[in-house]
């Protein structure tokens, strides 16, 4: 496993590997979510790349880009028995050298609402990052998080939009044996706030229910789910019954619906969601 942290490195270690190329961006501080990406690649690829960068451009300014975990040697021992060929660290100088000033900007409801709403300028920061990794790394095929629907759905956008020549894989979300989905940012929870961190998952299961036993009627299912995540002391950012594709919000439901919930459990910031079928 060579470990990699400049571009042009980047490059020549790429231009190395014959066959399919997969790839794997993430933030580091890997769990088992970002683990689960990585074997799917590890099966579906000749070659594997991971790239480990905390990328500023998608933290607001008052978010916790400076206390964001990291773990360099950690992350490299968790990586290092599943076959990856090469890991990408570059710095933040690295990505983003002076001068730098070429934007990729989302626009429309799709990057506007839910998390865009409420983190202003977080998905112009994920889709020009992952614009440049893709033309850094030069993969075939890239593997996503279902846990991060909207960014999964934006990528998506982008990938088509720009005519990215690489296939995107979406990947379901790994869990805690209580239901909390797993994220780097779980680390800042105390004892008591992961016991109630729990209460995301189960407002999402609690809009299964209510959709499986019959009930249409989305803004009421978001009333519930509210009620709940108040019932755990969670505050919450937003919850919302969207349409899978498009995330616009859905009054009546006729189809599948994609719930999906932010709230904050003491000073961690969490999100989740659930496709349902009626
Ligand atoms: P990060 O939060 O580190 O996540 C990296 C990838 O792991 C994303 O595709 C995310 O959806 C996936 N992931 C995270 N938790 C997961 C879980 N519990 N189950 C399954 N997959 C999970 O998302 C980012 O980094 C960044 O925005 C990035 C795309 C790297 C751009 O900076």
């Amino acid at each position: 496993m060579q470990v990699v942290r400049t571009i042009p490195l980047m490059r020549e270690a790429r231009a190395r590997l014959t066959g399919t190329v997969g790839f794997v961006p993430t933030m580091g501080y890997l769990h088992e979510g970002h683990l689960s990406l990585v074997r799917r690649a590890k099966q579906e690829c000749h070659h594997l790349v991971v790239s480990i960068f905390v990328n500023p451009a998608q933290f607001g300014p008052g978010e916790d880009y400076q206390r964001y975990p990291r773990d360099e040697a950690r992350d490299l021992c968790l990586l290092e028995p599943l076959g990856v060929d090469i890991v990408f660290i570059p710095t933040p100088e690295e990505m983003y050298p002076e001068g730098f000033c070429t934007w990729i900007d989302v626009t429309g409801p799709l990057a506007q609402r839910l998390e865009g709403a409420f983190r202003p300028g977080h998905f112009r920061g994920v889709a020009t990052v992952v614009a440049k990794l893709f033309n850094i790394v030069q993969p075939h095929r890239t593997y996503f998080g279902e846990k991060d629907a909207q960014q999964l759905r934006i990528v998506r956008q982008l990938v088509a939009d720009l005519n990215i020549p690489v296939e995107i894989v979406p990947c379901p979300t790994i869990r805690e044996p209580d239901g909390l989905a797993m994220s780097s940012r779980n680390t800042y929870l105390s004892p008591s706030e992961r016991e109630r961190a729990v209460a995301l998952y189960r407002a999402l299961l609690s809009a299964q229910e209510m959709i499986k036993a019959g009930l249409r009627d989305a803004s009421q299912i978001r009333r519930q789910m509210e009620d709940l995540l108040r019932q755990y002391g969670a505050k919450v950012d937003y919850v919302s019954i969207a349409h899978p594709d498009t995330l616009e919000e859905v009054e009546r439901i006729e189809g599948p619906v994609l719930a999906l919930v932010a709230a904050w459990v003491g000073p961690a910031r969490l999100i989740d969601n659930l496709l349902i079928k009626p």
